[in-house]
């Protein structure tokens, strides 16, 4: 058997009834199903489901859906589909609430991901989807010791570049100096052994690139002045900066803890879609095409007892559809403009529920100069200003020219920026980037910047919990009301990613198919039957 070919094997079909699945694994004969592939038994019958919203939530549900025999439509308030996960490009447009609608005049093949850009390699379930509808992803370089941090300040290392490995490397040289000088002199009570407590100081040394005296002195750790090369060129390295300039110039400010690559989401290894992230949202558009119904603004969502009514309103008018259950993905600050006849738990919900204020604003430049003369190729510059940071991308390395994120800026920055019209966000992401990028002034061309908070049917970034809004009113929306599901990232524990919103999607489907195939199905979280 060892030696049977594929089709002589499958040309056997009799053996075929006889033959565990293992062995046939084993034997290369299937292609063992994907780890994430989502195996529900019954049928849907055709049952209608209107689902309202085409991101990655809406757009999921129907697809796994029609796989499971129901019929899905979807109604879309923009003339796109994708909601967050969108790339902007030539000719993308954006409707803020306080402002005509911006067109992008991007070169033709350059973009930038306005809305989600990374992807952690535990959130299986958006690789899982990248890899079932074929979208290719590459890796996403989001933590680079060579690009800068830069405070605005009174202190001696205020208002200059500094290399991030420089402070990286400084800071974590003096702690475990301390540390390490402290338990020398047995000052600290440590309550370990004598053998345990000089293993803990060798460790602090090597941690911290300590001499044999426990100090913290230069090291190539912190990058050369005069890099090295060949014949009579050791390289030079300067003296690290001094702990109290690095304090008094605001370097050690929650702005610049070193906390952002060390949180799970972000350590590396980090992934993209090839060609913008909004490759996911069009290839689960191509399999959802027919169910799309765009420009198309919910007004109404009623529960109706032999189902669910569905108002919206496109360019021609309103419009009232039926259908036996709903599954809502609109972000909250979006549905809490929608009448409906929700139980007052649910209506309070929607409107309690934070979500995130931010910004982005892509630069486009003539010139990659942050690669060609800085030797940046993707990561992030931090500021305390109110750019926050600069991302550089992660694609089209040694290109002719490229786009950067000027700005991608959180809470009351964002919102001091989102004020501002489209000029003046350009006007500050320009003079506050050149303080750090000179080139900026040669180099710029053109820029579009996003706030999320003011994108209409988007409302903001993500749902941000607080510990009371997530006991009093995140349970409300895990179950139906009625005939009504909810579904997206703001129904997760993965608020503000991509992962949010499959997950979500795949557990209201798995709710909705076990009640209409009357498989009792439990939500995990709560413990609530849907
Ligand atoms: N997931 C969002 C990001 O990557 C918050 O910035």
């Amino acid at each position: 058997m060892k030696n049977i070919s594929r089709r002589d094997f499958l040309g056997k079909g009799a053996m075929l009834a006889g033959t565990t699945y293992p062995a046939m694994l084993a034997l290369g004969l299937l292609k063992s199903a994907p780890a994430h592939a989502f195996n529900l038994e019954g049928n849907g019958n055709g049952k209608k489901v209107i689902i309202l919203g085409a991101g990655l939530a809406g757009m999921t549900c129907a697809y796994e859906l029609t796989k499971l025999g129901y019929q899905c439509k979807i109604i879309e308030a923009r003339q796109r589909t994708g909601g967050r996960c969108w790339s902007i490009r030539n000719g993308t447009t954006n409707t803020e609430t306080d402002k005509t609608t911006a067109t992008a005049n991007f070169d033709n093949g350059l973009y930038f991901n306005a809305g989600p850009s990374r992807i952690p390699h535990h959130h299986q379930l958006t690789l899982h989807y990248c890899k079932e509808l074929g979208v290719p992803i590459q890796v996403y370089n989001n933590v680079n010791e060579n690009t800068y941090y830069y405070a605005e300040g009174k202190g001696l290392l205020s208002n200059k570049k500094i290399r991030t490995r420089e402070v990286h490397n400084d800071v974590r040289g003096y702690m475990t100096e301390m540390l390490a000088k402290n338990m020398d002199h047995g000052n600290l009570d440590t309550a370990l052994t004598k053998e345990d407590a000089q293993k803990v100081i060798e460790y602090l040394m090597a941690e911290g690139g300590l001499d044999v005296d426990k100090l913290y002195k230069a090291s190539a750790r912190r990058g050369y002045i005069e890099s090295p090369g060949a014949g009579n060129k050791p390289g030079k390295i300067a003296n690290p900066h001094k702990l109290a300039d690095i304090i008094q110039s605001g370097l050690m400010d929650p702005d610049f803890y070193n906390v952002a690559e060390y949180t799970y989401e972000l350590q590396g290894t980090m992934f993209q879609a090839v060609g913008g992230m909004d490759q996911i949202a069009k290839a689960l558009e191509k399999k959802v095409a027919t169910m799309l119904t765009m420009g198309a603004e919910v007004k109404n969502i009623t529960n109706v007892p032999e189902g669910v009514k569905i108002v919206y309103k496109d360019a021609q008018g309103e419009h009232a559809i039926n259908g036996d259950i709903c599954i809502c993905t609109l972000p909250l600050p979006v549905l809490s403009n929608v009448n409906h006849n929700f139980s007052s738990d649910v209506s309070r919900a929607i409107d309690f529920i934070g979500y995130m204020k931010t910004g982005k604003i892509g630069l486009q430049f003539k010139r990659r100069f942050w690669e060609e003369d800085e030797s940046i190729f993707g990561g992030i510059t931090h500021t305390n200003n109110d750019l926050t940071q600069i991302f550089y991308p992660s694609y089209d390395y040694l290109d002719k020219k490229g786009i950067l994120i000027g700005y991608y800026n959180f809470n009351e920055k964002a919102e001091r920026v989102g004020n501002l019209n489209y000029v003046d966000r350009e006007k500050l992401a320009l003079e506050k980037g050149r303080m750090i990028h000179p080139q900026y002034d040669k180099e710029f061309e053109r820029s579009f910047s996003v706030s999320w908070h003011k994108t209409r049917y988007s409302m903001g970034g993500w749902a941000v919990y607080s510990n009371d809004t997530r006991k009093d009113h995140y349970p409300a929306l895990l179950k139906p009301d009625a005939n009504v599901y909810f579904a997206g990232e703001h129904l997760t524990y993965l608020n503000a990613w991509m992962a949010g919103a499959f997950e979500s999607a795949r557990s209201v489907v798995a709710a909705l198919h076990g009640r209409v195939t009357e498989t009792r199905v439990t939500y995990p979280e709560t413990g609530t039957k849907g």
